[in-house]
């Protein structure tokens, strides 16, 4: 069976991500979206709040996974039997990081290759970065994330200019 996972810190899953996920979906067996767990970044949604948004954006998608992970990505690969890591390349920009990640986790691990895909062009411009800095000054996200982020994002602006006020 050719699992392959599909990393990341997904805060938020945008539907730059949730394009890659559909993609990924299509070629392999099954596709594991993997939420690192990192404690010294400050998120803005739990890890918890984070795979909840991705189980129920791809409850319908037999062949998608949601899991945690932490510690050295081909190691998780290793215990999830995955020969294929994914990543989505969006624009020249992303490039550099992406191959040294490739390629160190080439080096730590042979058996696992990092495949990228592209994601629709709509989307070559979205990253959680950004969505966070618009939605945090008033902008609006609508249509490049799922709908069940943009209102848990509302969400969690209100709660913060609550505590504030
Ligand atoms: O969505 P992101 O934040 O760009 O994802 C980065 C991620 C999670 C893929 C990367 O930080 C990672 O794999 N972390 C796990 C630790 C690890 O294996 N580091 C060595 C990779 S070269």
């Amino acid at each position: 069976m050719s699992i392959a996972i599909y990393p990341g810190s997904f805060d938020p899953l945008t539907m730059g991500h949730v394009d890659i996920i559909h993609r990924g979906s299509r070629l392999f067996e099954k596709i594991v979206i993997a939420v690192l767990i990192n404690a010294d970044k400050s998120p803005l949604f739990t890890v918890q709040e984070r795979v909840e948004v991705a189980r129920e954006v791809f409850r319908d998608r037999a062949n998608v996974e949601v899991d945690t992970f932490d510690g050295l990505l081909v190691d998780y690969a290793r215990r999830r039997q995955a020969s294929v890591i994914v990543r989505g390349l969006r624009a020249v920009s992303d490039f550099e990081y992406e191959m040294q990640m490739a390629l160190m986790n080439r080096r730590l691990n042979q058996e696992v290759e990092t495949v990228f895909m592209m994601p629709a062009e709509p989307y070559t411009y979205v990253s959680s970065r950004l969505v966070k800095e618009v939605v945090s000054l008033g902008g609006n996200v609508k249509g490049i994330v799922p709908d069940m982020v943009e209102r848990r994002l509302r969400e969690k602006k209100l709660a913060r200019e609550t505590l504030r006020a």
